[in-house]
């Protein structure tokens, strides 16, 4: 194994290993202090880190609001004291070593309003800000206000070229590395366009010297590149260090470090991850985001398939096909189906799938009473977390009076719930558990034989060693 050595990042020399951020309060101030205390770089996540849902108590302040935009208001100024808070832990459990990150999803309501407010609060403590899940032109502005690298999350050469080329070129002495993020590898919501299957992966090799041979072009051949998604150990990698066609690199892990000492997940989580096999995990398309995602596939996962399959489409007239009447039991409107999906339905409702509503592609799905009840509630008590959210329709957007235009969708869920209980430890198998698609590794590896956890310094100087 090649020695690791250290290269310059947020304007300081550290290993090339970077913690993935990681939302709700999966990466924390303690674990970005860790690996920063290893001389490495540490990224708490800024996505309303240690906040908790009306129903559960827990440590925050109960959003009390009436309305969404409010609620949205008070999340967000709740996410940047959180976050400041997150911000100061990390600064004082790094003592002065290595570097602090903060990755914040730039699709939440207010990314920029927050990430103003947490950067005006942390003065010095943070000193690079990753961002993904859209496309973040303004962060590049936030970054020089406060004089702070800034990092995009990419999947593509195509997007950093468009990024490149209507903002960051004129921002490239703050712009401190590009995350390439294997859309089909990493944890967490990836970034597949239209044009990519999700079921065909593709090799990062190219595309990342693709990227690089892009950005060498437009004069950043010191900017490093960050290798996220499908990363275990940096002997795999071996091949791309030192290499010209890649660049200077440094390799970010989001799955990996979830079991250490120090994550704040919970046991019952630690203990699944070393259960995974292979097909455990995959991608879905449930997300309030409309991003792919990477997750465990648990019961969580399973009910939201499961829903998907009781769906049939509908038109409003009746035609040649669709000729079979059906009223629905939310508005008690006639729509038109073909008969033998009338007669699939008929049986859902025998089955106790009684209730039937409209989706925004055009078909009726089909729910028990109390389903029915759960998702309703949770599409009222919205708090407005994201931009533009496609279970509850909220838009973050006053000249568009709140709403995306398009019908509520009963086939997704509420992200920030099911985040928020899933980091309490509540009911795990019950809710979402991100994962990177070699969650699965931590079985097999004699690293984590006897049910061993390491401490993050622990998992740092494995990696150094190549394991
Ligand atoms: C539980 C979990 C939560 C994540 N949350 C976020 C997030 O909030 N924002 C983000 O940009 N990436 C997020 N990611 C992605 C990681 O930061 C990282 O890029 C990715 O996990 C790397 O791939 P790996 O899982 O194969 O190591 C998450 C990943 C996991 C496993
Ligand atoms: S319903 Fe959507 S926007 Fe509202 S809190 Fe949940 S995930 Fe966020």
């Amino acid at each position: 194994m090649k020695i690791i050595k250290k290269i310059g990042i947020s304007g300081a020399d550290v290993y090339p290993i970077v913690e993935g951020g990681k939302g709700v309060g999966v990466s924390n101030g303690l674990t970005a202090g860790a690996f920063a205390a290893a001389d490495a770089v540490g990224t708490f996540s800024g996505t309303y880190p240690n906040l908790t849902c009306e129903e559960l108590d827990g440590p925050s302040v109960r959003r009390s609001e009436k309305t969404r935009q409010n609620r949205s208001k008070q999340l967000a100024d709740e996410g940047i004291r959180e976050s400041v808070a997150q911000a100061r832990i990390a600064h004082e459990v790094s003592g002065g070593r290595g570097r602090i990150h903060m990755n914040i999803l730039w699709g939440l309501a207010k990314a920029e309003i927050m990430v103003d407010g947490i950067l005006s609060g942390t003065k010095g403590m943070i000193h690079g800000i990753t961002c993904g899940a859209g496309m973040p032109y303004k962060l590049a502005e936030l970054a020089e206000k406060y004089k702070t690298y800034f990092y995009p999350i990419v999947s593509s050469m195509r997007a950093f070229n468009i990024l490149w080329t209507r903002s960051y070129n004129r921002f490239s002495h703050l712009l401190g590395g590009v995350v390439y993020e294997d859309p089909w590898l990493a944890g967490g919501h990836n970034g597949l366009s239209n044009k990519e299957n999700p079921l065909v992966p593709e090799d990062p090799y190219p595309r990342v010297a693709k990227l690089r041979a892009f950005m060498n072009g437009v004069g950043l051949k010191e900017t490093p590149v960050v290798m996220a998604g499908g990363v275990w150990n940096l002997k795999e990698y071996e091949h791309w260090i030192d290499n010209p066609e890649i660049g200077p690199v440094a390799f970010q892990l989001g799955t990996r470090p979830l079991l250490t000492k120090e994550s704040p997940i919970s046991d019952a989580w630690k203990q699944k991850l070393r259960t995974l096999k292979k097909e455990d995990i995959f991608l879905n398309k449930f997300s309030p985001t409309s991003f792919y995602s990477s997750a465990i596939n648990n019961a969580f996962l399973s009910e939201l398939y499961d829903r998907s399959t009781r769906q049939i489409e509908y038109k409003d007239a009746p035609d040649a096909h669709f000729c079979e009447p059906l009223t629905l039991s939310s508005t008690r409107k006639t729509v038109y189906v073909e008969p033998d999906d009338w007669a699939r339905s008929e049986a859902w409702r025998e089955e106790g799938f009684s209730v039937s509503i409209k989706t925004p592609d055009s078909t009726v799905l089909f729910l028990t009473k109390e389903k029915a009840r759960h998702i309703q509630k949770d599409q009222s008590e919205c708090s407005g977390c994201l931009a533009g959210c496609r279970f509850s329709g909220w838009l973050d957007s006053e000249e568009h009076r709140y709403v995306t235009g398009l019908r509520p969708d009963p086939r997704s869920y509420c992200i920030l719930k099911t985040l928020q209980r899933v980091i309490q430890g509540i009911n795990v198998e019950h809710e979402l558990m991100f994962s990177g698609s070699i969650g699965y590794r931590f079985a097999g590896d004699p690293f984590y034989a006897n049910g061993h956890i390491p401490s993050i310094s622990e998992l740092v100087r494995r990696l150094l060693c190549g394991g």
